[in-house]
């Protein structure tokens, strides 16, 4: 089978896409064709050695996939072969062929295709955490959301509004804007011409807002933390500027709120009971119609270099999905 190989950590002209002999699914694993695998920031800093998780190599990137089980090895619980399925797998989904842990995968909706169903895990999966679990989000509040035409900003524009919420986003371009209010967003920040913290206020009548959800980092955490109304809740979800911010303490202090960390991967493994209930309700809003997945470019998983350059030139909108 054909997968890419990152055979050192460095720039992304050296990974390679080669054949590759997967062994037989160990128990507890099932064996996934792959139909597409989504492309999510965490992956450009992973081959770069960037990231808080440093695998050993050679390794195979690619954290999600959608695909269909071939053969599942033992103790695979209710897993069959035939099945179509989500892989939430952290690693290895650049590949025609996956080894997945069977506690890994969900049951993909039926109304759900292959390319849509590669994109999901990840970015709903993290926003939904980040807003129900860690910033307990309520109907009627206001959240604020940066990167909000990104993988995961857009995710969370979608689930604020799903949850009740009113829905600033803000993001670098008038183009990127017009994406979250498609998506259903109220109020739009564009971020490299008005001050966040200013706009915010306008918007609320001097409030601030609620909830903040920050997948870029840089100067914004600290734009949003002063956007914050009294007891809100700022949560710290990434750092695509390439910056990890400091945040004045005082500031916190005045405001009453609470920066909070997200970590999806951690939260998944840690509460799975949890993020299985998440996934539940996730689907049945995008069977609703209140979730509309956006995948705004498919590319073949030899052209994975072209892919991450488009993410991290800050060109991507919604998902990159790559296919088999
Ligand atoms: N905490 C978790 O569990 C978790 C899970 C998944 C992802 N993440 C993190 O969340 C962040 C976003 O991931 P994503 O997959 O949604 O990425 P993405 O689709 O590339 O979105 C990132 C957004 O950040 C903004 N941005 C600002 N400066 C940027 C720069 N120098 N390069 C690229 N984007 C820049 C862009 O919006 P504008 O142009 O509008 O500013 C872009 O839309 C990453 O830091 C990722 O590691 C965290």
């Amino acid at each position: 089978m054909r997968a890419v190989i990152c055979k050192e950590f460095g720039s992304f002209e050296s990974l390679a896409v080669e054949h590759f002999d997967l062994p037989p699914p160990q128990s507890g694993q099932a064996r996934i064709r792959v139909e597409a695998a989504g492309v999510n920031f965490p992956d450009t800093l992973m081959v770069q050695g960037k990231y808080q998780v440093r695998p050993d190599r050679p390794f195979v990137p690619g954290a999600e996939l959608a695909g269909v089980v071939e053969v599942v090895g033992e103790g695979a619980g209710d897993f069959r072969p035939g099945m179509k399925v989500i892989g939430m797998v952290g690693l290895g989904a650049f590949a025609e062929a996956a080894n997945v842990r069977t506690s890994r995968l969900l049951r993909r909706p039926e109304g759900m295709d292959a390319v849509t169903a590669a994109g999901f895990s990840m970015t709903y999966g993290t926003s939904m955490h980040a807003l129900k679990q860690r910033a307990r989000l309520k109907s009627g509040e206001t959240l604020l959301v940066l990167g909000a035409s990104g993988g995961v900003g857009l995710a969370a524009v979608e689930i604020g509004k799903a949850m009740g919420a009113t829905v600033i986003a803000a993001a670098s371009s008038q183009e990127k804007l017009k994406v979250a209010a498609d998506a259903g967003a109220d109020h739009l920040i564009d971020y490299q011409s008005e001050s966040v913290k200013d706009r915010v206020k306008e918007i609320t009548g001097g409030k601030g807002a609620d909830v903040a959800y920050d997948p870029v980092g840089g100067d914004f955490l600290e734009e949003a933390v002063r956007a914050s109304a009294w007891e809100g809740r700022v949560l710290v979800v990434g750092f695509a500027s390439g910056t990890i911010p400091r945040v004045p303490a005082n500031l916190l202090l005045l405001k009453g709120c609470a920066l909070v960390g997200v970590f999806f991967g951690t939260f998944r493994d840690k509460d799975p009971e949890a993020n299985r209930q998440n996934f539940e309700e996730l689907f049945e809003w995008f069977e609703q119609g209140k979730l509309k997945p956006l995948v705004s470019r498919t590319m073949d998983i030899s052209e994975v270099v072209s892919a991450f350059e488009v993410l991290v030139s800050r060109q991507a909108i919604g998902k990159i999905v790559l296919t088999t």
